[in-house]
């Protein structure tokens, strides 16, 4: 038995414990010129905190990944990898996605998968996620179109409104480097005088407000030399690449002055070709949210 003297506030001389009168807390026996030191013990729930904390590390080591080791690290009984969950969990998430991608490989039958409404309610963010990856620096969100760079939320279209001609387009791109890719091109018209480009470029302009003058000596021009292409009365329509020039849809714009720019130097927009970089179900998949971004030719959006 420990010798009583040499308990916390027993007396050193007696083994008696001194208890302070007022807390009725044996105290440790210093004293401080008068002042007792109260024994107060330290709290229970402290103490049991600190041991479970120390205790659940102990497990915590064994069983779970716990201590580097330079390269390596202490693997824990349990073997759990976080690497090895996440790399499980991208596959589980991409065997789901394979299930509705191969809906929309090879050639798919574009009509019945826009009637599947549950099919497209699932696709419908990937192909969303897909175009704000690949094609919204260039045609905007949402499809509004900038400068250069076609509308793909309205009906007036250079190549065509149904998902196959727009997977066409995909696949092999416009003036782009693929070897089937499309072509257009709007020559340059620099040999013109300047009066008859100015002329050309009112009569133009008019087309698309319907105030153009068909007697005049742009409308002449335009007959001569824009007609082959553009069609009568710049109507367009051929689904060649060649816009129409009477509707209030423009790649680069249709006032006099841009008019001017686009005889003087010509154009020749590009678009990339996909086929190396997305797969041809993305590929589907893209053209008919395309096609549906401009609400009436259905699609996946709707
Ligand atoms: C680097 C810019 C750029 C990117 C990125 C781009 N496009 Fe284009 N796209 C163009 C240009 C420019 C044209 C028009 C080419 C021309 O002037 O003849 C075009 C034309 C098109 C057309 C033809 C429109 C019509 O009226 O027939 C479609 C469809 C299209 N793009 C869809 C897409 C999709 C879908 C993506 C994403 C996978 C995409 N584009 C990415 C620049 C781009
Ligand atoms: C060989 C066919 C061809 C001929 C000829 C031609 N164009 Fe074009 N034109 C195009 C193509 C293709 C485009 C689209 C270019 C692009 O997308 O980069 C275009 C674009 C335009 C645009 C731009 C439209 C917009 O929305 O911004 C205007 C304006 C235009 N042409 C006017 C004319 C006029 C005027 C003439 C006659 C002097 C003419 N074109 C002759 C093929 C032609």
């Amino acid at each position: 038995m420990t010798d009583p003297r040499n308990l916390p506030g027993a007396d050193p001389h007696t083994g008696q414990r001194e208890v302070d009168p007022v807390t009725g807390y044996d105290t440790t026996g210093h004293d401080w010129g008068g002042i007792t030191e109260l024994n107060t013990p330290f709290p229970k729930i402290v103490i049991w905190a600190m041991v479970l904390t120390f205790l659940y590390s102990v497990i915590a080591w064994v069983l779970l990944p716990a201590w580097p080791l330079g390269r390596d690290y202490t693997r824990g009984l349990l073997g759990l990898d976080q690497d090895e969950m996440a790399v499980e969990r991208l596959r589980e998430i991409d065997a789901r996605r394979q299930d509705w991608l191969a809906r929309f490989d090879g050639a798919p039958d574009f009509a019945a998968l826009q009637g599947d409404a549950a099919l497209i309610a699932r696709v419908l963010p990937a192909a969303d996620r897909l175009y704000r990856d690949s094609c919204a620096v260039c045609h905007g969100q949402e499809g509004i179109g900038g400068p250069g760079f076609p509308v793909l939320n309205d009906s007036h279209w250079l190549w065509g409104a149904d998902p196959v001609t727009i997977a066409e387009t995909l696949q092999v791109g416009i003036n782009a480097g693929h070897p089937d890719t499309r072509f257009a091109q709007m020559p340059a018209f620099d040999w013109m005088s300047r009066a008859e480009r100015q002329g050309l470029s009112d009569y133009v302009a008019a087309l698309s407000t319907g105030e153009a003058d068909h007697e005049s000596a742009g409308a002449t021009l335009f007959e001569e030399n824009c007609l082959a292409c553009h069609g009568e009365r710049g109507v367009g329509g051929l689904m060649n690449g060649v816009p129409a020039l009477t509707d209030d849809a423009v790649i680069y714009g249709q006032d006099a002055e841009t008019v001017m720019a686009t005889l003087r130097k010509g154009r020749q927009g590009v678009m990339p070709y996909w086929s190396d970089r997305l797969s041809i179900a993305e590929i589907n998949l893209l053209a008919l949210y395309v096609a549906g971004l401009s609400g009436a030719n259905g699609g996946v959006r709707r």
